[in-house]
């Protein structure tokens, strides 16, 4: 059979998604306009065009300008059922999707706004399109651990609505291990616990997020094949890495995407999952992450495709009986 349509047709689980990086540029001005926000861009064109990035910076830059347009509980709640809708259209059958309540807030929208908006498109999208979805609250590491203790107060009366935590942002220069005490916290509160780690920052960072942190998921994880003990220890304890292979290429992780190291991770027994990031801001959602990547990245197999479908199914945090009748 072909591939592509295997990997198309696959069930399979989106497990590193921030839902602000699905705002598409036609929704960023719709939004815009119904809110009153003054964006600086003049069109739907000239956003996209400002999409060629340098490095996860440059893309940050934009991507904090895109959720500005974001206000009301219809606005968080609109972005997710579109985002849910693709999702399906791709056979994604559960989504985590994270979301960083601290680029709200920090604007003047309550945590409720926030929170109850995805909630509410979760529950919608799960009773119409049967796809399970789950919330992950992450913490921007740019900013003070006080602050994410902060977020984590004004998430709490809310428990019940997210599954876990995890950090993103700016990683080189804020290492995981600024974030110990908020992390203890959300461990002793039973919260499932991932973080951003590997992407452009070293080893060490993979290495804190996993002993000073207690992730159970390492987000991208790609810088992991610069040291050998590091592969071993992810390999043993079944850490799984949510790899994004078109966010890497476009924010020049690897040269191109026939550079990506995710066969070398496959075939050293690691856990990894394909996942799409930021899809509007990338080039793309879950099904164009599976084709381009083995369309452009040699040696890859069918085996490898159903190894990667099965990984991203067997490292969500759903339930077991979930999984089992997915697989
Ligand atoms: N890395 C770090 N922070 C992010 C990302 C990412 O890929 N996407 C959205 N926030
Ligand atoms: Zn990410």
């Amino acid at each position: 059979s072909r591939l592509p349509a295997l990997l198309e047709a696959m069930p399979k689980a989106e497990l590193h998604m921030h839902i602000e990086g699905s705002l598409e540029p036609e929704m960023i001005f719709r939004l815009a306009q119904r809110n009153g926000v003054k964006l600086s861009y003049a069109s739907v064109e000239e956003l996209r065009k400002a999409y060629a990035f340098t490095d996860l910076q440059s893309f940050l830059d934009i991507y904090y300008a895109g959720a500005s347009v974001l206000l009301t509980e219809q606005d968080f709640y609109d972005m997710a059922r579109a985002y849910l809708d693709r999702a399906v259209a791709d056979n994604v059958v559960r989504s985590e999707m994270f979301f960083d309540p601290q680029t709200h807030t920090e604007r003047g929208v309550a945590m409720e706004t926030v929170i109850n908006g995805l909630h509410r498109a979760c529950v919608d999208a799960e009773r119409e399109q049967g796809i399970s979805a789950a919330l992950i609250l992450c913490f921007l590491r740019h900013l003070s651990e006080d602050s994410a203790l902060q977020t984590l107060e004004a998430a709490l009366p809310f428990r019940d609505r997210f599954i876990g935590v995890g950090l993103d942002s700016s990683e080189v220069g804020n290492p995981p291990e600024k974030f110990a005490r908020v992390f203890a916290r959300c461990r002793e509160l039973g919260l499932h616990l991932v973080a951003h780690a590997g992407e452009e920052g070293p080893p060490e960072y993979v290495w804190s997020a996993l002993d000073v942190l207690h992730v159970e998921r390492v987000d991208h994880g790609v810088q992991s094949v610069r040291d050998p003990a590091l592969m071993q220890r992810l390999a043993k304890d079944r850490i799984a890495l949510t790899v994004c292979p078109l966010s890497n290429e476009k924010l020049c992780v690897f040269p191109r995407l026939a550079d990506h190291n995710i066969r070398q991770l496959l075939d050293a027994g690691l856990v990894a999952t394909v996942n799409s990031d930021d899809p509007a801001y990338f080039g793309g959602y879950m099904n164009t992450n599976f084709t381009r990547l083995f369309a452009e990245a040699p040696g890859l197999t069918a085996r490898h495709a159903y190894q990667l479908a099965f990984n991203s199914l067997e490292a969500s945090f759903a339930e077991r009986a979930d999984k089992e009748r997915w697989q």
